[in-house]
């Protein structure tokens, strides 16, 4: 898979913990920063990733400190879906009925196994296609 990776300064560490996890996987990993420690802006990278996601049909992953403001910045660029989620469960579901493309994760909320978890069921899981949930992401899409 191709994914675009961002993170703002609380989630650096675990973004090139996750990227080198995902490239052990052999996915394709373009980070758009941060890339210190110095206190950064959420929003921007949120923004930078998004609107590359969406443009190039690729998979995003956002870090910040909860995942929650990369989440809300994130689902402000037209046609991108983000999900923030809370087990692996939710991982999968976000792809299979909200047709989730850009994974937000929070750094001082979730360890780096549940990281790798959430993101290995997020690209391994197809949206499932049905009717039903076509039609909800359409409406989601078109607010
Ligand atoms: C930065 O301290 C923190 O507010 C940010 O990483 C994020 O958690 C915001 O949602």
């Amino acid at each position: 898979m191709r994914v675009i990776i961002g993170s703002d300064h609380a989630g650096f560490q675990a973004k090139q913990q996750l990227t080198q996890h995902l490239q052990d996987q052999g996915h394709e990993v373009e980070d758009l920063g941060t890339h210190t420690e110095e206190s950064c802006d959420y929003p921007l990278i949120a923004k930078a990733v998004a609107q590359k996601a969406v443009a190039e049909h690729a998979f995003g992953i956002l870090i910040c400190g909860t995942g929650i403001g990369m989440c809300m910045a994130a689902n402000k660029v037209t046609g991108a879906r983000a999900a923030l989620p809370y087990s692996t469960e939710t991982a999968t579901l976000a792809r299979e009925h909200n047709n989730a493309t850009i994974l937000c994760l929070g750094a001082r909320t979730m360890t780096d196994k549940q990281r790798e978890q959430y993101t290995d069921f997020f690209l391994r899981t197809p949206f499932s296609g049905d009717e039903r949930h076509a039609k909800r992401v359409a409406q989601v899409d078109a607010i």
